[in-house]
């Protein structure tokens, strides 16, 4: 509706402009490009130059794909306000803590290609999720990115006292559950560790021998019970979603109380965003909740996996080369589709596409930078994020798409 009003209120010049400039240069165009298939209906070019002309324009910026753009650098200020000594860091995203001589890594700003992302303003975003909870559950790169939001948002907290882990437990990845609050503002921003999103569980009786455990696609995790009415909740799911960290270690699907050896890993993916999405239809207010479902996180590993001597230590640069990126994850499709489906139920949800600009990140990871104590002869960690670091984008991105839909804004 308010897209349509903005079309009607295209100021007159404009439309002078489009008659007399647009229109003939796009038939020049398709005369000069007829094999270009978007330049044949003329759409692809005429969005183009419409966007690009005004991309200060709000109501297009309200449009704006964030997703996609390139990364800046950006020398004059530091783009992260915060320090590895936000004391809910995690020793493992510690890099220069860990070693890491070089900084540039913390030096690059992302750029969507047709508008500008809002300056993350974290004495706003209190103020909006005041009286509130953030609710991230999923996998470790959950956790590496709700570290992130939680030292992004102490920057304005003048009594750093007043934020504590709610039962006084240090930040490590060896607990399921953290809650950071804010008292000044009561507000809590919770970790929930489940990988699968859905049940881990011990053998069931009558299993085949070759199980050792299985995942239950049909029965979200009991944690699920304490994100009913979270204001915003972030979802992370993929990383164990591949056969290495299921079925070729003895974890098979169950579902329906039987085990299924020949269940598919991304058919089990694909059930198990199923059983999250009739727990949120049943469980979560439409009105209240904002869910964000965040697309997959590129690892880097090269000259081998992870866990073959797979390396990423000599990045200290994102990818250049545009060959070098990976194609789109299965992963996002099914996830994306996922929150299509629930967006058409009528509910608050928003895929948060951070795949492409993560996928340019090569040089974000600790690779052998890692918490004090690793072995030297430790694989490389290629998949979490230093910190700051990239995850500061993903919640860039996160509080721009929460304006974008207006999150608690005060009607003046
Ligand atoms: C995610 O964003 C990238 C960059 O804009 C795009 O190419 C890709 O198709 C998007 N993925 C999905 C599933 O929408
Ligand atoms: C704190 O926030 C919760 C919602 O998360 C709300 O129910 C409660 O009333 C708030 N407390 C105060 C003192 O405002
Ligand atoms: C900061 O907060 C703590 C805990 O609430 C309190 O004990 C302390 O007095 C506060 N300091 C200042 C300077 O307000
Ligand atoms: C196992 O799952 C597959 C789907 O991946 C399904 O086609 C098959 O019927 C299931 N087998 C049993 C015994 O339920």
């Amino acid at each position: 509706m308010q897209q349509k009003l903005q079309l009607f209120c295209i100021p007159f010049k404009i439309l002078l402009f489009l008659s007399l400039i647009l229109i003939p240069s796009i038939v020049c165009y398709n005369i000069l490009n007829p094999l270009n298939q978007s330049s044949v209906i003329g759409i692809g070019f005429l969005s183009q130059l419409i966007l690009h002309k005004s991309a200060s324009n709000s109501a297009l910026e309200s449009h704006c794909d964030y997703s996609y753009g390139n990364w800046a650098s950006d020398e004059t200020q530091p783009i992260q306000k915060y320090t590895e000594n936000c004391p809910f860091l995690d020793p493992g995203f510690r890099c220069q803590q860990s070693g890491r001589e070089d900084m540039d890594y913390q030096k690059w700003r992302w750029q969507p290609q047709r508008c500008n992302l809002p300056t993350f303003d974290a004495a706003d975003f209190l103020r909006r999720i005041q009286n509130g909870r953030i609710v991230f559950a999923g996998d470790s790169i959950g956790r590496n990115q709700w570290e992130s939001l939680i030292c992004m948002l102490m920057q304005r907290v003048s009594n750093q006292s007043t934020v504590y882990e709610q039962y006084g437990n240090p930040i490590t990845k060896h607990k399921g559950y953290l809650s950071i609050q804010f008292h000044e503002y009561n507000l809590s921003v919770e970790y929930y560790r489940v990988p699968f999103l859905v049940m881990t569980d011990r053998l069931p009786p009558r299993a085949p021998p070759e199980v050792r455990g299985v995942v239950r696609v049909d029965t979200l995790h009991w944690y699920s019970a304490k994100w009913v009415g979270a204001d915003v909740l972030i979802f992370s799911a993929g990383h164990w979603w591949n056969k290495d960290k299921t079925v070729k270690m003895g974890y098979y699907f169950q579902e329906g109380g039987s085990v299924n050896v020949t269940m598919d890993v991304m058919e089990a993916f694909r059930r198990s965003l199923n059983t999250l999405k009739s727990w949120v239809m049943n469980n979560l207010e439409p009105g209240k909740s904002h869910i964000f479902f965040r697309s997959y996180s590129p690892v880097h590993y090269r000259d081998g996996e992870w866990n073959e001597g797979g390396n990423c230590d000599m990045n200290t640069r994102p990818e250049t080369d545009y060959t070098k990126l990976e194609p789109e994850p299965l992963h996002n499709i099914l996830i994306s589709e996922f929150a299509k489906q629930m967006e058409i139920a009528n509910r608050n949800v928003q895929f948060l596409n951070i795949t492409y600009l993560t996928e340019f990140r090569k040089d974000g990871h600790p690779s052998s930078h890692r918490e004090p104590g690793t072995p030297a002869n430790a694989p490389q960690d290629c998949s979490h994020w230093c910190l700051p670091g990239v995850p500061d984008t993903w919640n860039e991105l996160l509080y721009a798409n929460l304006l974008k839909i207006g999150f608690r804004t005060k009607m003046t």
